[in-house]
């Protein structure tokens, strides 16, 4: 058996412009989902995830992931979950060149479904480490990154970017734009999460974004303006922490930029009354700044906040489920047994 994890993260600046080649930072946070692993003798995929839905599922179906059948798998968003997993398969058989590789697969996730911390990319990042491990190759964590953007962008049919699964697999703090995909060095941000308990469809929202682009001039120029934000956030994280900067300052500068990140994603129509309420709560509880991440529509907001209060006033907050403080996670993709 071969075990992986890898983490999820959240979006400090330019979801949804990343996908038309704007620049985006994600920062991968402690929140991890691991994947075991253990070849089989025919050809038969074999898929146990207890926590990625309320009740848990499994299912069973032999040869190639375009005959698995939905039996025995609730709609929704499991049924997206187990597209991924499926690609990933396709992914490790071909890595290791392998196309009729069987396996049995334990999915374990921290990280909830669709709520924009990144679960899709942390399962397929991890399900392609441990299912190619347990093949005999073993990829860095950049080819892990391309292979898992290819399944993610096969699930999303063809409208995803790299961000989310490069920030999975390489860990800490990472800068995107189109193919060109780097970590950063970004100084300790006191992130702190609020979940509404909800999920979005990623597909479904980003299509929404593509439309009003194209019906909108302005909607494009909304994008750019998120690509802007990305610049000048981008030049604040990685400023010189020798030079005579003044800590505090950075950090408030980088929430003003996300407070006006969070604006423009609203009004391309991503966010949510949730999202709205837990932006407005931590705002109005001294955050520094805070906005939606990842794909929006529900789920997760991300927060600035080194104090305790947005923490506090966001588990008061109607609509707001869980709220947590995020630790930058400095490894990726990482192999446990
Ligand atoms: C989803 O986590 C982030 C989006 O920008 C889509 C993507 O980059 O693939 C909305």
């Amino acid at each position: 058996m071969t075990v992986s994890s890898a983490p999820g993260k959240v979006y400090l600046f330019g979801e949804h412009a990343v996908v038309y080649g704007e620049p985006a930072v994600p920062c991968a946070i402690e929140r991890r989902a691991t994947v075991s692993v253990t070849v089989r003798d025919d050809d038969h995929v074999r898929v146990e995830a207890s926590d990625l839905s309320l009740d848990g599922f499994t299912v069973e179906y032999a040869g190639s992931t375009d005959d698995r059948p939905d039996v025995n798998v609730p709609a929704g968003l499991v049924e997206a979950a187990m597209g991924y997993i499926d690609a990933a398969v396709e992914q490790a058989r071909d890595a290791a060149d392998a196309p009729d590789a069987g396996f049995d697969i334990t999915v374990e996730s921290e990280i909830p479904l669709g709520a924009g911390l990144g679960s899709s990319a942390a399962v397929t990042v991890a399900g392609i480490d441990a299912a190619t491990r347990e093949l005999g190759t073993t990829l860095p964590a950049e080819a892990i990154a391309d292979r898992a953007y290819h399944a993610e962008s096969a699930v999303q049919k063809g409208e995803a970017s790299r961000a989310d699964t490069f920030c999975s697999a390489v860990g800490g703090a990472v800068r995107v734009e189109g193919d060109d995909c780097r970590r950063i060095d970004a100084p300790d941000l006191p992130i702190v999460v609020g979940f509404d308990g909800g999920a979005g469809d990623t597909g479904e929202l980003v299509s929404g974004v593509r439309a009003l682009k194209e019906r909108y001039g302005f909607a494009a120029d909304t994008v750019e303006a998120i690509g802007d934000i990305v610049r000048t956030g981008e030049r604040l994280l990685d400023s010189d922490p020798e030079a005579d900067v003044d800590e505090a300052a950075r950090i408030a500068e980088v929430g003003d930029l996300m407070n006006f990140n969070h604006g423009l994603l609203e009004s391309l129509g991503v966010s949510s009354r949730s999202l709205d309420s837990m932006v407005w709560a931590a705002r109005e509880a001294g955050a520094h700044g805070a906005k939606l991440t990842g794909a929006g529509g529900g789920g997760c907001i991300v927060a600035l906040d080194p104090t305790p209060e947005t923490l506090t006033a966001l588990r008061f907050t109607p609509g707001c489920e869980e709220a947590f403080r995020a630790e930058l996670a400095t490894d990726g993709v990482r192999r446990l047994e």
